[in-house]
């Protein structure tokens, strides 16, 4: 066999096979939105329906074709003639249009399903790639459950559709039964025994085992240059092999294979998001690549070892494939190193002795609350650790709101600052943004309210409101709590201790406010 190219074409087919998977439905503007994507992602060929399946998926195929530009654009079809018809009109105003044109060689698939002999199969297939050659010069041909057919069939199969002018010979693990080793020979010896120059040769793998990915990769080894996949892995079952695993793999392990895709890896993060959010499934934390936790590290001697050098427990950059960054996450497992590098790069300089307490309490707080959030720590700082001066502290002294149905809101705040007691009034579009404006007026400096929560802490009507409020001046962010019965009052407390929270920081980390 001649040695295959360099280029591992990527070929998408979240849009065809991953909306098969259970519960998944996409209309037609949330696939072209998806095929835009991938435009800017560069794959090669999007598979973007079965026309002939449902009046949705022509449309959506029509759509997508017409949208994108740079990548072939597939359809589904069975060998019938209606279903390679209707997907040459649904591709018609495609820049490259591909038919893609499948038929399962089996035993099992070809007796109980088709009902069909091998002869038959192969009648079926030749009349069907000649006439989705005969509108279309990219058609692309799919034995579907070969990993489960007979090699002698298969290599008859394959030879016959590359001969009435396939130029895409697939090879489906349909359904995700091969193991790697298996399949990577496999696959050699079809390649060789078909012995076409002029067809790039294909894998499609299903998940079954968990091994769609390690059997794609192990297919490039033996020469496809094609491989099918979805982002984030969706499809039927337990899914198709995931797009993102494989070209990183690729291209993390370039040791291992002569070949590259096109793929601009720094997208992976954003299209897996926007896969995510249009098809309602959410990524699992721990998933490779682009899970949430994939470039997150929580155990001390890990934390130590990433500060030291990243690439102890990194083998690929979270830059690299558009993931927010590197998360030292802070909880139970951390270590010492990992605690103080956070505090000095939340801008604290804390002396030895401040430095062991505030350990032990982030320790201890870790006990009590399973995420220890920058915001926690800053606040701890301030209020074992640091501690707010008392000169700059404000107090509130008496507040009062008035709320009726004809006027408007208003609220008049006394709050004192060392020995001086001020008292502003304010109208708002609410009591509490009233309450905000009229200590706005007594401050010297005015804050951004970055965010503001409030709950009841239980159902019952004499339950205390709690109010959380974050403050933002400069870089500086601040959070407040505060409880009562009265709701108003929660939040006006909420708001002070904020307030008093950000003239502590600034005062550690020397901003004048
Ligand atoms: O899994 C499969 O065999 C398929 C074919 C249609 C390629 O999805
Ligand atoms: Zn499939």
């Amino acid at each position: 066999m001649e040695r295959p190219d360099g280029i591992v074409r990527i070929f998408d087919t979240t849009m065809r096979d991953g909306e098969q998977a259970a519960r998944i439905n996409l209309n037609t503007g949330e696939k072209v939105q998806i095929a835009r994507q991938l435009e800017r992602l560069g794959v090669d060929i999007i598979e973007a329906g079965f026309p002939a399946s449902s009046p949705g998926d022509y449309d959506a195929v029509l759509n997508v074709a017409q949208e994108v530009k740079t990548p072939v654009v597939a359809g589904l079809a069975r060998t019938r003639e209606e279903d390679i018809t209707v997907a040459g009109e649904a591709l018609r105003n495609a820049a490259h249009p591909r038919i893609h044109v499948f038929i399962a060689t089996s035993p099992i698939h070809m007796e109980y399903k088709l009902k069909l002999t091998p002869a038959e199969v192969l009648k079926e297939a030749e009349r069907g790639v000649r006439l989705a050659r005969s509108i279309t010069n990219d058609v692309e041909f799919s034995a579907e459950d070969a990993s489960r057919s007979d090699v002698d069939f298969l290599v008859e199969v394959f030879t016959l559709a590359a001969e009435c002018g396939a130029t895409t010979l697939n090879i489906p693990d349909t359904v995700g039964y091969a193991m790697p080793s298996e399949f990577e020979a496999f696959c050699r010896t079809i390649i060789n025994r078909v012995n076409k120059r002029d067809v790039i040769w294909s894998v499609h793998c299903h998940n079954d085992l968990g091994l769609g990915v390690a059997n794609s990769l192990a297919a490039v080894r033996a020469g496809a240059r094609q491989v099918e996949c979805t982002i984030n892995g969706l499809g039927e079952r337990a899914g198709n092999a995931s797009m993102e695993e494989i070209v990183m793999g690729l291209r993390t392990r370039a040791d291992q294979f002569e070949a590259v895709t096109r793929i601009d890896t720094t997208k992976f993060f954003s299209t897996s998001k926007l896969v995510s959010l249009l098809t309602g499934v959410p990524v699992q934390p721990n998933k490779a690549i682009v899970g949430i936790n994939a470039f997150s590290h929580e155990a001390g001697i890990h934390q130590h070892g990433m500060l030291c050098n990243k690439a102890t427990y990194e083998i690929m950059t979270p830059e690299s494939v558009g993931a927010p960054g590197t998360d030292l996450h802070l909880g139970k497992h951390s270590g010492r190193h990992a605690f103080n590098e956070r505090v000095e790069k939340l801008g604290y300089q804390l002396t030895g002795e401040q430095s062991v307490s505030a350990f032990e309490y982030f320790k201890e707080l870790c006990d009590k609350k399973k995420d220890v959030s920058d915001g926690d720590i800053e606040a701890f700082l301030m209020d074992r650790i640091i501690q707010v001066t008392p000169e700059s502290r404000y107090d509130l002294k008496d507040y009062a709101v008035t709320v009726g149905s004809g006027g408007k809101p208003t609220a008049s705040i006394t709050l004192a600052h060392g020995d001086t007691e001020t008292t502003e009034a304010a109208v708002g579009n609410g009591p509490v943004d009233a309450a905000y404006k009229a200590i706005l007026k007594i401050l010297t400096f005015s804050p951004e309210l970055t965010e503001f929560r409030i709950r009841a802490t239980s159902e019952l009507a004499d339950a205390l409101g709690e109010a959380h409020v974050i403050l933002r001046y400069k870089d500086i962010k601040a959070q407040g709590r505060g409880a009562s019965t009265d709701i108003i009052e929660a939040t006006i407390r909420a708001y002070i201790e904020a307030v008093n929270r950000l003239y502590s920081v600034a005062a550690a980390k020397e901003v004048t406010i």
